[in-house]
């Protein structure tokens, strides 16, 4: 992500959680940037908020209490088309109602709509985390709802622990073309 966002960008933080993507997004699109973030629940985004407060980070993020897959709505229309990222931290927040998870559904929807807001070349990042109960049929729809993918609308990579078969992390790269 680092080498794909610039200073002036806008991006998504598709699951705020506890902020910690966040604040690197809002530090790596610095003071002209813009960073968009969604989490379902009113005290992750009070987490984030605070975390963002205590920082040295520029005052570019703007939060939504609401799903991702709704970030089209939320979005202003000048940055539709023109976005660098979106970073997708899927499952529950550590800490936290474990029941409260993201969702097949509305994750193959946000990255859906996510696609849709990027630039060519801005690029989506996914971790699947498969130790919680069901986050392994999160992470096989994710898997096969972006294998369905045209290659003219996506190309996309998964990364998996090689030498590490029972590591409960994945992830999907799915740059935009
Ligand atoms: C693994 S945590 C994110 C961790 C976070 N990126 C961080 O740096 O701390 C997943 C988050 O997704 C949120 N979530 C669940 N369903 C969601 C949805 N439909 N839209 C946005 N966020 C959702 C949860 O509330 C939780 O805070």
């Amino acid at each position: 992500m680092g080498n794909v966002i610039r200073p002036g960008d806008a991006v998504i933080d598709a699951t705020v959680g506890g902020g910690l993507d966040t604040l690197f997004l809002s530090k790596a699109v610095g003071p002209q940037g813009t960073v968009f973030g969604f989490d379902v629940q009113q005290h992750a985004l009070d987490k984030a908020a605070q975390r963002l407060a205590s920082e040295p980070a520029p005052d570019n993020v703007r939060l939504f209490l609401a799903g991702h897959e709704t970030m089209a709505e939320h979005i202003p229309s000048r940055f539709h088309g023109s976005m660098a990222g979106a970073m997708f931290n899927l499952g529950y927040l550590p800490g936290s109602d474990q029941s409260v998870i993201t969702r097949p559904a509305s994750t193959c929807a946000a990255i859906d709509a996510a696609l849709g807001l990027l630039r060519k070349g801005g690029v989506i990042s996914t971790v699947l985390y498969t130790g919680h109960p069901g986050g392994e049929d999160e992470a096989r729809s994710v898997e096969s709802h972006c294998a369905s993918l045209p290659m003219d609308t996506a190309r996309i990579m998964r990364c998996t622990m090689h030498n590490q078969p029972t590591a409960q992390t994945r992830i999907l790269f799915l740059e935009k073309r």
